[in-house]
């Protein structure tokens, strides 16, 4: 299949290399285009902290944690159908939910869940006043966690990740997409890159990823020069496959193979089967890279107040020793690993 370049089409690229060092919040997301200073490092990455996975052990580091407070949507389904929600349902519900949070215009409607919130203190209905107070909540975590932190997207912790990579305009194949991000963050850094996304949801291609600002910059390298460059998702080339990842027939083709948040979303009898899809389109040499949402007291809280509106799915947070656990044991090297803001991440090759 030949890559989609949507070059042709005019679109707005408002930072350039003169803009290396800036940041700045817009209504929905901040855009990022500073890199660490070594403080900032020190306080946002931590790298490679376990010496020898061979040694660590499910009784040294314990079980992931499970969040089990699901979405309203999700408790009315079961209610109605009178069975669980399927997974694939249950992404459906979640994709939708999500993706109406990434285009929220954040500070107008701050202000417009304050003031129903006022208004439903005149009504001295208790329910109407929770329903208020837990919007009002809901907006400022987002604010908080999205706008201000970056935590979702957190391009410079991504970045860290990332790098260190020995691969050549790497084929990259991200799996479970969803709105792309990190695969093109990933291909910004080695250029020359062409992406495969797939994602059985196809709201994902049609909504998520198409809807993902044209004029988002992403921090990258310029082939020539090493030096930093700007670059926007038309930049990029982009397949995406709509389908599920176990219907795939590539061969050994990817240099790079990508999850982010798809790990944790299946209990126990199946990682392996997940750990596989990371293996199995690998070229020889090639790198397999997870993220998973990290297991401490601030995302528990996050989740928690954000549940009704965002947790549909079978989900667990997890340690980053609990994360490389699994990838080793299921026939990983783990090459790099470490955790930034909100998540997990290790790079691993098929040992
Ligand atoms: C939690 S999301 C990834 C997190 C992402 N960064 C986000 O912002 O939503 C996981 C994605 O994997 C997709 N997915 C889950 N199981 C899949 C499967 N078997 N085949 C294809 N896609 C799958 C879901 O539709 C969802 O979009």
């Amino acid at each position: 299949m030949e890559p989609t370049l949507a070059s042709a089409q005019e679109v707005e690229k408002p930072y350039n290399g003169n803009d290396i060092g800036f940041t700045s919040m817009l209504p929905s997301h901040r855009v990022d285009l500073r890199q660490y200073s070594e403080k900032e490092y020190n306080k946002f990455v931590n790298m490679n902290t376990v010496r020898d996975w061979s040694t660590l052990t499910w009784k040294q580091v314990g079980k992931p944690y499970e969040v089990t407070k699901y979405s309203k949507d999700r408790r009315a389904y079961e209610d109605t159908y009178g069975e669980d929600m399927k997974p694939f349902t249950s992404w459906k519900y979640f994709n939708k939910a999500f993706h109406e949070w990434f285009v929220k215009d954040v500070p107008s409607e701050m202000a417009d869940q304050k003031k129903a919130f006022l208004k439903s203190l005149g009504t001295f209905r208790p329910s109407e006043i929770k329903q208020a107070l837990g919007d009002v909540a809901r907006i400022q975590l987002w604010n908080y966690a999205h706008r201000i932190q970056d935590g979702v997207w957190d391009p410079r912790g991504k970045r860290a990740l990332f790098e260190g990579l020995d691969v050549t305009k790497p084929r990259i194949l991200f799996l479970g997409a969803a709105e792309g991000y990190e695969a093109m963050q990933l291909a910004s850094m080695y250029p020359g890159a062409h992406i495969t996304m797939v994602d059985y949801d196809e709201y994902c291609k049609t909504t998520r990823f198409e809807e993902f600002p044209d004029s988002y910059p992403f921090l990258g390298e310029n082939p020539a020069t090493g030096h930093p460059k700007v670059y926007y998702k038309d930049d990029l080339a982009i397949d995406y496959v709509v389908d599920d990842i176990r219907n795939l027939t590539y061969g050994k083709d990817f240099d790079i193979v990508l999850s982010v948040g798809l790990l944790e979303h299946f209990p126990d009898e199946y990682k392996s089967e997940v750990a596989d899809w990371h293996r199995r389109f690998l070229k020889p040499g090639g790198y397999a890279i997870f993220t998973t949402p990290r297991n401490q007291i601030r995302s528990r809280v996050y989740y928690n107040i954000m549940a009704d509106v965002m947790n549909h799915t079978y989900r667990e947070l997890m340690t980053l020793e609990q994360m490389g656990l699994y990838i080793y044991e299921n026939g990983f090297d783990i090459k790099q690993h470490g955790y930034i803001k909100v998540h997990n991440g290790v790079v691993a090759q098929p040992r």
